[in-house]
C-alpha cells in the first residue's frame, strides 16, 4: 500500500459508530507511506475521539504495515479561537465573582440551573445578578417570571436591570418587543448587545454575577471569555451526554482558556417515581462521576428529572425558590459544594 492508497482508505474509512467515514468528516490531515511504515496524523477535535480513531485504524491497518505511527495535529484553535482570553478585559469590574454556566449541548437545563443557582446564592446573603448571555434562545426572564418587563433607564442612562426572587436580571428578552420574538442579529451585534449588558447596566456592586450561556462553544463564550475574568466554570450535562464530546468540549474550552471550573453538575439525572418512590437510574447511574473522575473536576450534583422542576420553571416558579424541601436542596447543596470547591473573593 503507498501513500495515495493509504489516503483512499482512510478517506473511505467510516467513523466508529457512525456512518460518516473520515474523509467526510475531514479528520485525517496528513498521511505518508515509506516502506513499511505508515504515518498519519489526525485532525480530531479531542482526545476522546483520537483515541477512537486511533485505535480503530490500528486494528484495521495492522496487518498491512510493519509500523503505524498515529499523532493529532496539535490544533491552533485555542490562539485563534480564544485570543488574549489568558488576560481578559474585565467589563465587570463590580462584580466580585463571575460565574459561567455552560454544557456543550443545548437543552440539558443550563439556564434552569443558572437561575436556581444564582437564587441560591442570593439565599445565602450574597448580591447576585444574572445575566443572559443566551442572546439567540434567552430564557431567563420566563424562568424567572420577569418577562412581562420591559426595557427601563435611570437617569444616569444605564439600563435597569429587572428583579425578582432577590436577585438582578437581564436578559436580550427584555429590549424586544415580546420575549418570543426572534433575533435575527449577526453575532457581531449580539456581542455588542452583551457587552452594553455588562457596561451600561445599573447592577450595583455584586458579590456574584452568574451567566447563563447560550449552548455550544462559539463567538459568545469566546467574547465573555475573552471581557470578563471569569471566576469558575459549571458544567451542566445530562447523563445520555456525559460520555459525549460536546461536554468535552465544554471542559476543554475552559480549561484552554484557564478558567477554573467549580465541577459538573448532573441534571436529569435518575427519576423518582411520584407513586411508588422507587428510583430509576433512566440513563444508567455513575456518568457523571467517571467523567468529574476523568478531568479531575468536582461532581457538585445530581438533579433528578422531576416534573415540578419543570413546570414551576416554566411558569417562572424556581424551584429553589417555590419548590418543595428537596427540591430547593438539590440546588442549595451544590451552591454549598461550589463556594468549598473554588476560593471565590468574598
Ligand atoms: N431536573 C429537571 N427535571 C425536569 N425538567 C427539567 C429539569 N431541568 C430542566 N428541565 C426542563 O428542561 C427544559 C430545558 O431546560 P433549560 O431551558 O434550562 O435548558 P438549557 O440547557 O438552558 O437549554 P438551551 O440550550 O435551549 O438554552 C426546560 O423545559 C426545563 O424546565
Ligand atoms: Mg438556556
Amino acid at each position: 500500500m503507498n501513500t495515495k492508497d493509504l489516503e483512499l482508505a482512510l478517506h473511505a474509512f467510516p467513523y466508529p459508530g457512525l456512518t460518516r467515514t473520515l474523509g467526510e468528516l475531514k479528520l485525517v490531515s496528513a498521511v505518508k507511506v515509506t516502506a513499511n511504515t505508515a504515518v498519519i496524523e489526525l485532525l480530531t477535535v479531542s482526545d476522546d475521539s483520537y483515541l477512537t480513531l486511533k485505535n480503530a485504524i490500528l486494528a484495521s491497518f495492522a496487518d498491512v504495515f510493519a509500523t503505524i505511527e498515529i499523532t493529532k495535529k496539535k490544533t491552533v484553535t485555542k490562539d485563534t479561537n480564544y485570543g488574549n482570553s489568558a488576560a481578559p478585559n474585565n467589563r465587570a469590574p463590580y462584580a466580585k465573582n463571575i460565574i459561567a454556566v455552560t454544557s456543550g449541548k443545548g437543552g440539558v437545563g443550563k439556564s434552569t440551573v443558572s437561575v436556581n443557582l444564582a437564587i441560591a446564592l442570593a439565599q445565602k446573603g450574597y448580591k447576585v445578578g444574572l445575566l443572559d448571555a443566551d442572546v439567540y434562545g434567552p430564557n431567563v426572564p420566563r424562568l424567572t417570571n420577569t418577562d412581562l418587563e420591559k426595557i427601563k433607564w435611570n437617569d444616569a442612562n444605564q439600563i435597569v436591570p429587572s428583579e425578582n426572587y432577590g436577585i438582578k436580571i437581564m436578559s436580550v428578552a427584555l429590549t424586544t418587543p415580546t420575549s418570543d420574538t426572534p433575533l435575527v442579529w449577526r453575532s457581531s451585534v449580539a456581542v455588542s448587545a452583551l457587552i452594553q449588558f455588562l457596561e451600561d447596566v445599573a447592577w450595583g456592586e455584586l458579590d456574584f454575577m452568574v451567566i447563563d450561556m447560550p449552548p455550544g462553544t462559539g463567538d459568545i463564550q469566546l467574547t465573555m471569555a475573552q471581557e470578563l475574568p471569569i471566576t469558575a466554570g459549571v458544567i451542566v450535562t445530562t447523563p445520555q451526554l456525559v460520555a459525549s464530546d460536546d461536554v468535552s468540549r465544554a471542559i476543554r474550552m475552559f480549561q484552554d482558556i484557564h478558567v477554573p471550573i467549580a465541577g459538573l453538575v448532573e441534571n436529569m439525572s435518575y427519576f423518582i417515581a411520584p407513586d411508588t418512590k422507587i428510583r430509576y437510574d433512566i440513563f444508567g447511574s455513575g456518568g457523571g462521576k467517571r467523567l468529574a473522575q476523568r478531568y479531575n473536576i468536582a461532581l457538585l450534583g445530581q438533579i433528578p428529572i422531576d416534573m415540578q422542576i419543570r413546570e414551576g420553571s416554566d411558569n417562572g416558579e424556581p424551584p429553589v425558590a417555590l419548590g418543595s424541601d428537596t427540591q430547593k436542596k438539590y440546588y442549595q447543596d451544590i451552591v454549598q459544594r461550589m463556594l468549598e470547591e473554588i476560593e471565590f473573593k468574598l
